[in-house]
């Protein structure tokens, strides 16, 4: 039995993809490859096939052909601000093609379908409550959580349907690199705050700009609960082996219910890289929450899973990754 891992060319799919193949589980790695152009460092051992998850016939065909019994989809549109001009494209990829999948897939596999979802804390929109727990009420203030919230949906329909197990696991903010350094974050644009600011420390981008000192938090910038890609990993592997047993995981936070401002990190960062971030404070960014931080106290239950890696050792890791 094998794994699909679509949007294996990106940033926590291609470390799934590495840490599946590595504990044992025949992996294939798809990406169109639309937004990461080409693929990063994978071991020998995973198939890697170009194609975009629509593609219903040629899905159909894969799951039969190579005994695909769990799609972890990881492929989709990420960005806040875009989705905010261009909503029909989240809509397209995040939705439409999401459901394509899970419809070509559970249809052509000879049993029950099991099927992660990348799914995001921005389906909750601006939190009234920290740490936010997955029975908090679900409004999403932009597209990209909208979509990301609605594919969710449709996930819980085809378990009652056809019987799929699942899971969508809402990540906070994916962080960190694989230890060895093979493998990093690549977006392009980048926007993350992390590699921004070790490239600005590093000296191969401009000076990072904090976007707002002024809010209602410890040093007035926004608290974030960055979790290490590796962590990411492991709760895939947690969350399929729960499927593996016959039940459904449904929605559950990944996060770790510690948070760290903006300031934070860049003294994290400096400490780490022995060098100062040059940094200016700008104004606020549209649609920035003061604070998102996760319970991680579903996720200690439905899948034995709680990050183990340090914000020291996330920044270490990107910086490694990107030098
Ligand atoms: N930030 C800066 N300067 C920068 C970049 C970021 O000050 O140049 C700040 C942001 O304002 C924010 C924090 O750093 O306060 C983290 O920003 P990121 O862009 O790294 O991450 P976000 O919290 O905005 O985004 C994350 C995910 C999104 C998800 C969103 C909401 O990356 O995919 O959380 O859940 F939609």
């Amino acid at each position: 039995m094998a794994i699909l891992v679509t949007g294996a060319a990106g940033f926590v799919g291609s470390h799934f993809a590495r840490v599946a193949h590595d504990t044992g589980h025949a992996v294939i790695a798809m990406d169109d490859l639309s937004t990461s152009h080409e693929w990063p460092w994978l071991p020998e051992g995973i198939e890697r096939v170009r194609c975009d998850v629509g593609d219903r016939l040629f899905i159909a065909a894969l799951v039969k052909d190579r005994l695909v019994d769990t799609v972890a989809h990881f492929s989709g549109r990420i960005q806040v601000s875009e989705s905010m001009q261009k909503p029909a494209l989240y809509f397209d990829q995040n939705l439409s093609r999401t459901t394509a999948l899970l419809d070509a897939a559970s249809s052509a596999c000879a049993q029950p379908l099991k099927f992660v979802l990348s799914s995001s804390a921005a389906v909750y929109g601006q939190a009234k409550r920290v740490p936010i727990v997955e029975i908090a009420p679900l409004r999403p203030i932009n597209p990209y959580g909208a979509s990301k919230l609605a594919a969710e949906i449709v996930l819980a329909a085809y378990a009652h349907a056809r019987g799929v197990r699942w899971a969508a696991l809402r990540y906070f903010n994916a962080a960190g690199a694989h230890p060895d350094g093979r493998l990093r974050e690549r977006h392009d644009p980048e926007t993350h705050l992390i590699p921004l600011a070790i490239d600005a420390a590093l000296g191969a981008r401009p000076p990072l700009v904090v976007h707002g000192d002024d809010y209602m938090t410890r040093d007035g910038t926004c608290v974030r609960d960055y979790v290490h890609v590796m962590d990411l990993a492991d709760a895939h592997l947690a969350a399929i082996s729960v499927l593996s047993r016959g039940v459904s995981v449904g929605a559950v936070n990944l996060g770790s219910e510690r948070g760290a401002t903006v300031k934070e990190i860049l003294s994290e960062v400096s400490h780490a890289a022995g060098r100062h971030v040059p940094h200016e404070i700008g104004p606020r960014r549209t649609g920035d929450p003061a604070e998102l931080v996760a319970s991680a106290g579903l996720a200690a239950e439905a899948l034995g899973w709680y990050p183990r890696r340090s914000i020291a050792e996330i920044v270490l890791d990107t910086l490694r990754s990107r030098r």
